[in-house]
């Protein structure tokens, strides 16, 4: 079985219900914007470039039904309209908003074409959309390939360990993955000596999601809790001497600054204190020149029953029934919670950013410059 998050073929999107793994495999059907704004709304689909991807599919799917006999003007406001609404289903990840901005300059484009149809402005926007798809697959095997060479540069012996935390991988992205891509091109490459994962409270994308690609990929790997990583990077064992952090990215700042998944900034310090190398892997459309620094990042805050409830196993003192898919509360009633989604990791942090063009370092001033690498052509 190959893993997709996102299954499209013109006129029809189905996406992986992300609520369901690692139990269910079970797959949905997104027919208009609207579905599409739910499944990222309700984290069905989740990962800062899977969420524009289904975003922006999602409305190519909706505007099937536009002919010729629609009217250019009608067809332009109608996509620019939903891609505002869509942009409203997360704030924290850049992609989707990236992604809105451009597939908005191509309808704008091909609405002023001479003799333009509404036919023709929906061709347009369905093409790009089904581009972005394709792109982030070449972008992540890109990303992989940069980033297990500068992890293998600045590690001694033929095989390392690392960590990741949160789910980077094929379920948050068209394919292959960003960090778990990394994690991907090292063990191809038989680099990797074993992948250790966060669970990542509260939503547990690392030992849902980045344990089920890891397992079903059969690369060698072991979960640990959040709290544990501090205690993981002081041994030196041939199996658990951590080489690199590498992490994936929902925003990163245009001085470097990099929102990701709640953690992520304790492990940025906690690499730091233990001298160990932290990486952060994105593609170029996570990069946000227009964000000068992480303080203007707005952080998503989400429902405090992320934190109290939990769903499955059903533990009844004597036997575990791991098939329960039983919501149960792990918290005392009334207690009041803060759920921010993500945080930022500032620059000062991070040793490198990986894209899929090279690995970001930072100048002689200490500081990383993104403009080159937004600059620069594949
Ligand atoms: O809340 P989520 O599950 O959408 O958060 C996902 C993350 O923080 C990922 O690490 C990030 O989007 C990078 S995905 C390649």
């Amino acid at each position: 079985m190959v893993l997709e998050a996102i299954r499209y073929k013109e006129g029809q999107l189905q996406i992986l219900n992300q609520l369901k793994l690692p139990h269910q495999v079970e797959y949905d059907n997104v027919r208009s914007a609207e579905d599409g704004w739910h499944a990222i709304k309700e984290m069905r689909t989740r990962g800062a470039p899977a969420i524009a991807i289904v975003a922006a599919l999602s409305l190519a799917v909706e505007l099937q039904t536009i002919t010729t006999s629609d009217n250019v003007e009608e067809v332009l406001a109608f996509i620019l309209e939903k891609l505002d609404y869509l942009v409203t289903s997360r704030p924290t990840a850049v992609n989707l908003s990236d992604a809105a901005r451009k597939l908005k300059r191509i309808v704008e484009n091909a609405a002023k074409h001479d003799g333009s149809d509404g036919a023709a402005v929906s061709k347009a926007y369905c093409d790009a959309a089904a581009q972005m798809l394709t792109d982030d697959v070449a972008d992540n095997e890109g990303i992989g390939k940069h980033g297990a060479e500068w992890i293998m540069k600045h590690s001694e012996g033929s095989k390392v360990s690392v960590l990741t935390h949160c789910n980077t991988g094929s379920l948050a992205t068209a394919g292959y993955g960003t960090a778990l891509g990394v994690i991907r091109s090292l063990h191809a490459q038989s680099s990797l000596q074993r992948a250790f994962c966060t669970e990542t409270r509260p939503y547990n994308q690392g030992s849902r999601l980045t344990a089920f690609e890891l397992v079903h990929d059969k690369i060698p790997a072991t979960l640990i809790t959040d709290s544990m990583a501090s205690a993981l990077l002081r041994l030196k064992g041939p199996t658990e001497k951590i080489a690199a952090i590498v992490v994936g990215a929902d925003r990163v700042a245009a001085n470097g600054d990099t929102a990701n998944k709640i953690g992520t900034y304790q492990l940025a310090i906690t690499a730091k204190h233990h001298g160990i190398k932290f990486l952060v892997a994105a593609p170029r459309t996570t990069i946000d020149l227009q964000t000068p620094s992480g303080d203007s990042i707005v952080i998503e805050e989400r429902p405090g029953k992320e934190v109290t409830m939990i769903k499955g196993p059903r533990f009844d003192g004597v036997d575990v029934d791991v098939n329960s898919t039983e919501v149960v509360s792990i918290a005392a009633s009334g207690i009041d919670v803060w759920n921010p989604a993500f945080d930022v990791t500032p620059a000062s942090l991070i040793d490198g950013i990986v894209t899929e063009i090279g690995v970001v370092e930072k100048g002689e001033d200490g500081k990383f410059d993104l403009t080159l690498a937004m600059e620069a052509q594949n």
